[in-house]
């Protein structure tokens, strides 16, 4: 049976409060098993998703700076590391200074961070690689646990997956593992126009949409649920008032899903919609007010030529 043999996930309540609350919802660390993790770093090369190229671009550009700003770190704390594609420019600054460094690669994906130890460990020599598998859901107490300096890199605009007053919580969690003098580099996504934002989160290809359904086949592999993949249509919205891209699935029909494991029905009306995932673009007065209410003081930012990302050095 099904509901004998399948493990119950760490993240079960989160899954069941979601599907069957009145406003359905899903949380977006659940994108991330090992297909959604390839499907997301496929994402990173579409010609529509600007946002990996143009931070890249600006590691490219200001890494030397950014270091030099930083200091010293003893060691670098990547949260929500991925696979880590667009780190080693800053660590090659890093160990062009001071000849090693500890970085620390943490993610919830442990796919994901075997390939950023296996990309970190050829590309940049002098970085000594420690991948952290780990959920934020638990706190940041291996950061207390490190030495300082610390530099601490959350990059991706990975920030604007949280509502502004979460994504405030979370950083000041990640501030009281920190010594004053410890540096944050923040990466955003700067607000833009909507024929910008629309095609990043819907490609032609339909990668993106692929990535979202996978949440689903995720939870019918972990859940013995059975949703129909094909019936779920993807959908990215632009919410100008709430400054965020919005991403859900929208049921093509009535249906009853059944969770075997739990033994939860869910029932979906026509057109009705799971939440999935925002994607907040920010102005420069959202960032210095999200780092300074969580503790942080800007040291500086540096922007692409077009202004549509930015990365934020912030000290304790
Ligand atoms: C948008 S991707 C960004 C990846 C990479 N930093 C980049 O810039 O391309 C978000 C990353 O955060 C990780 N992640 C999402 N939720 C997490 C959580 N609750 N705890 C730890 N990692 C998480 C995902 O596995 C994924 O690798």
């Amino acid at each position: 049976m099904i509901a004998r043999a399948l493990p119950i996930p760490a993240y079960t309540q989160e899954i069941i409060e979601g599907l069957t609350s009145p406003r359905k919802a899903l949380p977006c660390k659940l994108f991330y098993d090992e297909l959604g993790s390839t499907l997301f770093e496929e994402i990173t090369r579409l010609p529509e998703y600007y946002l990996t190229r143009t931070e890249l671009e600006i590691l490219e550009t200001s890494s030397q700076e950014i270091v030099r700003t930083a200091g010293s770190p003893a060691a670098v704390v990547e949260l929500g590391a991925g696979t880590a594609r667009k780190t080693a420019t800053l660590l090659a600054a890093i160990v062009r200074r001071q000849i090693a460094v500890k970085y620390l690669p943490v993610d919830i994906s442990p796919s994901a961070l075997g390939e950023a130890k296996r990309r970190i460990s050829a590309e940049v020599p002098g970085a000594l690689v420690r991948p952290v598998v780990a959920d934020f859901g638990q706190g940041f107490g291996f950061l207390g646990e490190l030495p300082s300096p610390k530099l601490v890199l959350y990059l991706g605009s990975s920030i604007g997956n949280f509502d502004l007053s979460d994504a405030i919580a979370m950083l000041r969690a990640v501030r009281r593992q920190l010594l004053p003098g410890d540096c944050l580099l923040l990466g955003t996504d700067m607000v833009k126009s909507p024929a910008i934002l629309l095609p990043a989160y819907d490609d032609a290809r339909g990668i993106t949409a692929e990535f979202n359904r996978n949440v689903l086949r995720r939870i019918n592999r972990e859940f013995g649920a059975n949703f129909d993949l094909d019936s779920f249509r993807h959908l990215a919205l632009w919410n100008k008032a709430g400054s965020r891209m919005e991403i859900y699935l929208e049921s093509s029909r009535p249906q009853k899903v059944t969770l075997k494991l739990t033994g939860t029905v869910v029932e979906f009306g026509n057109r009705e919609r799971v939440h999935t995932e925002n994607s907040y673009k920010y102005n420069r007065s959202m960032i210095l007010n999200m780092l300074s209410d969580s503790g942080f003081t800007l040291a500086k930012s540096w922007f692409d030529s077009r202004k549509w990302f930015g990365l934020h050095l912030a000290r304790a």
